[in-house]
């Protein structure tokens, strides 16, 4: 499962995931890759109903209705998941915070704050942003990240740093970066950054396809 977590459809962090699930499609037909847009996918956050934790019938997956339900009960039936986000003013974009929270808090137990998803799986958790590697304000997936390695398993992480914002700067008011320098940058990463990407999806597919 491929959750995207950014608005555009073509550009930094669609294209590392399409890498990824390209990567992953290659290892053969057995492996079957879902994309899911979260920005085309009518759901809100945790709307803290409850009713996960009711005693009896408590639930390690969300029991509020709506678009992201089948998403989240197909993520519960996963061999393994990768979310990718832009760096939206140093965090993870709203729409895939409001996604996390309905993911892992039915993991969460109140009674000893234990952390139990309903499988253990891979995951990759992705992000791109201008900032670079020696310079960058990311707090990447920020306390969620304990969560996931608690529930599903530590996770693998791939950054795509200093990524094109626009296609052409020359049209906006972007004088703060300089496009030479930009595509300097992307000259010498993009396609590494995409070949990661790639390369991860194989991987997740391999180690899958060996436990299957
Ligand atoms: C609202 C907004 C806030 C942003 N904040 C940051 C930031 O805090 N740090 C950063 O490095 N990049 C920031 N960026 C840049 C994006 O993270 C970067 O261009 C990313 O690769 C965009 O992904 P996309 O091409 O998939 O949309 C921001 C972009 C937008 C639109």
């Amino acid at each position: 499962m491929i959750i995207d977590g950014g608005p555009r459809k073509n550009f930094n962090t669609a294209s590392m995931l399409q890498k990824f699930a390209e990567g992953a499609s290659s290892m053969g037909e057995e492996i079957e890759v879902k994309t899911v847009r979260l920005y085309g996918t009518d759901y809100k956050g945790c709307m803290s109903c409850m009713a996960c934790k009711i005693k009896g019938r408590a639930s390690n997956v969300c029991k509020y209705k709506d678009a992201l339900t089948p998403i989240l009960e197909d993520i519960a039936q996963a061999d393994g998941l990768v979310l990718g986000s832009p760096i939206y003013f140093g965090d993870i974009t709203g729409q895939m915070r409001a996604f996390l929270e309905r993911l892992a808090f039915p993991w969460l137990s109140y009674n000893d704050y234990s952390l139990t998803a309903p499988k253990r799986m891979p995951v990759v958790l992705m992000i791109t942003m201008n900032g670079t590697p020696e310079r960058n304000n990311n707090s990447g997936y920020g306390s969620m990240e304990h969560c996931i390695a608690a529930a599903l398993g530590e996770p693998q992480h791939i950054i795509a740093y200093n990524t094109y914002q626009v296609k052409n700067y020359a049209n906006f008011e972007l004088a703060g970066f300089s496009e030479t320098a930009k595509r300097q940058y992307r000259d010498e990463h993009w396609e590494q950054d995409l070949q990661r990407a790639y390369d991860a999806g194989r991987s997740m597919a391999e180690n899958i396809l060996k436990s299957l």
